[in-house]
């Protein structure tokens, strides 16, 4: 992992690296008992935002589908002693239609809110704690982790400390060479 003071990058060579860094996400989660974190999720179309979301929910002991909320916009979860909210606000044309389905309301309370596509929802949505940023690199996935609160920079250091054990990923802005 390569960190200066608020920005943490690593390459995840496949998808089990992907899953993995969710897995690490879900310790912190649990040791901090976490409530009312905003997690956005950025990247393009297939950049892994699922996966992660998916990774997360299996290490905490979820063992149903892990469904993208494309189409119903957020899918519950209330999985060890956490609530989780995920969110995909992709298919929105316009920001308002934030508002118009009521979900402002999931972004006020104890639950954990986890957001791909946070952009579509615009000015409506509260800043994000924390910031994962997924993009493509070679045949794997570059990962940039950031803060944007205090509650989200101890978080960010508790998740660090969890994802020594991803095997194969590489701490780097860049793939490591073939
Ligand atoms: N580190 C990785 N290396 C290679 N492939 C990966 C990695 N992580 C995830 N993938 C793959 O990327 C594909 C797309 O993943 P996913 O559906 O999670 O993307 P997404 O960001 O949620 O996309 P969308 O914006 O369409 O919801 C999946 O086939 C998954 O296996
Ligand atoms: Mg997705």
């Amino acid at each position: 992992m390569d960190s200066d003071d608020n920005a943490s990058t690593l390459f995840l060579p496949d998808e089990a690296a992907t899953l993995a860094l969710g897995a690490a996400l879900a310790q912190a989660l649990v040791r901090e008992s976490a409530q009312g974190l905003i997690i956005f999720l950025e990247g393009d179309l297939g950049a892994g935002k699922t996966t992660l979301v998916r990774g997360l929910l299996r290490a905490l002991g979820y063992a149903g589908t892990v469904k993208s909320p494309t189409y119903t916009l957020v899918e519950l979860y209330a999985v060890s002693g956490l609530n989780l909210y995920h969110f995909d606000f992709y298919r929105f044309d316009q920001a308002e239609e934030f508002l118009d389905a009521g979900l402002d309301e999931y972004f006020q309370g104890a639950g954990n809110c986890l957001v791909e596509w946070p952009e579509k929802a615009g000015v409506y949505l509260p800043p994000a704690d924390l910031h994962l940023r997924l993009s493509v690199a070679a045949d794997g996935r570059r990962a940039g982790l950031r803060y944007g609160s205090e509650k989200g920079r101890q978080c960010l250091t508790n998740w660090i400390s969890c994802i020594v054990s991803i095997p194969g990923a590489t701490p780097s802005s860049s793939p490591p060479p073939r």
